[in-house]
């Protein structure tokens, strides 16, 4: 059983082909025209999603070395994300399937960060706990089974990727700055600088306070040295890196005791942070907690995650038809 998946959500073009449940090929391309722009242009998007999807899934099938005739779905990210750039990725599968007159599975883009843990061994046991990061959503998830996923946490505001990416451009970082504060944070004192830390009942989060402090903070020191931010940049990127870390775990450590489970996962593209990888692995060996984190490729967006979604939607013969249309939101 033969899969092709379509990602183009956000700012990625990804095609993906799965086999019995085994990824045989990724590609991503990823739009760098955004950078330019210091964050995601949607037009811009959808632009380039129309550009790079028949290249990307022509390399896709050549990698697997599977032709179009021996493709017996094709699965898509019906949503969350940017309508016009799910719009190309929606209308490009419903066209394949179509013409190659095979089902068509629609695949919920956060379900899928989760599903990312199951592409490679070891994978987490049912039931399981994931944090689900990215630079759209802040999510704990309950996950019974493979398609059966509760959102038992969520910020009430920002996503985390937003804070890590809107603190990187107040210090004058490229988009996306998340990585590049991971990257600085590396070299610097995490406890150089303290964070007020948000108050936020049961297992939701806000980004929003901490965000607006760190814009209050970058102020005051500027003022007394214009040059703050450049002399102290690691130490200010470890610091509001440690806080953001330190104000996510809170909350998985709280999911954890209230649910009794011990398997813990993290998915999306913040799970690519080196900090928080280290800071789960730490906190689970304490706890002794079973911790699954993916590899950096599986955590940012891609179509083998898709793809994972889609064999097991295929599974249960869940498939859509071609009156589907995608959502900007969506929820599972
Ligand atoms: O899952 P993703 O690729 O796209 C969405 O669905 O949003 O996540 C993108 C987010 C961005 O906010 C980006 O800055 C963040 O993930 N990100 C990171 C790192 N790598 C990606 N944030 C912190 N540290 C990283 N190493
Ligand atoms: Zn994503």
């Amino acid at each position: 059983m033969t899969i092709l998946a379509i990602e183009s959500s956000c700012d990625e073009t990804s095609a993906a082909v799965v086999s019995n449940g085994q990824v045989r090929s990724n590609v991503v391309a990823t739009q760098l025209i955004h950078r330019l722009y210091g964050g995601v242009v949607p037009e811009l998007a959808s632009r380039a999603h129309q550009q790079h999807i028949v290249p990307v899934v022509a390399e896709a099938l050549n990698d697997a070395k599977v032709a179009k005739k021996d493709l017996q779905a094709i699965a898509f990210t019906r949503g969350p994300g940017l309508l016009g750039a799910l719009l190309v990725g929606t209308s490009f599968a419903k066209s394949l399937a179509l013409g190659l007159d095979v089902p068509l599975i629609e695949v919920n883009h956060m379900q899928a960060h989760v599903l990312a843990h199951f592409i490679e061994a070891p994978r987490p046991q049912f039931p399981f706990l994931c944090l689900t990061v990215s630079g759209g959503h802040t999510q704990i998830v309950l996950v019974r089974d493979y398609l059966d996923m509760e959102i038992i946490g969520q910020t009430l505001d920002d996503a985390v990727g937003e804070a890590f990416d809107k603190t990187a451009k107040l210090m004058g970082l490229p988009y996306p700055g998340g990585p590049l504060i991971d990257r600085y944070a590396q070299a610097g004192n995490p406890l150089a600088f303290e964070f007020p830390l948000p108050e936020i009942p049961d297992l939701n989060y806000s980004f929003s306070g901490i965000k607006t402090s760190f814009m209050y903070f970058l102020q005051k020191k500027t003022k007394e040295n214009p040059a703050f931010v450049e002399e102290q940049r690691d130490d200010i990127c470890a610091s509001i890196q440690h806080s953001l870390i330190h104000i996510l775990l809170r909350k998985v450590r709280k999911a954890a005791q209230q649910t009794g489970i011990r398997e813990i996962a993290i998915a999306g593209g913040v799970s690519a942070n080196s900090g928080l990888r280290k800071a789960l692995q730490d906190t689970g060996d304490k706890l002794g907690w079973t911790v699954h984190i993916p590899r950096f490729e599986y955590c940012t967006d891609n179509a083998a995650m898709i793809a994972m979604a889609a064999h097991y939607k295929y599974l249960q013969s869940d498939f859509t038809d071609q009156t589907v249309s995608p959502l900007a939101r969506m929820v599972f």
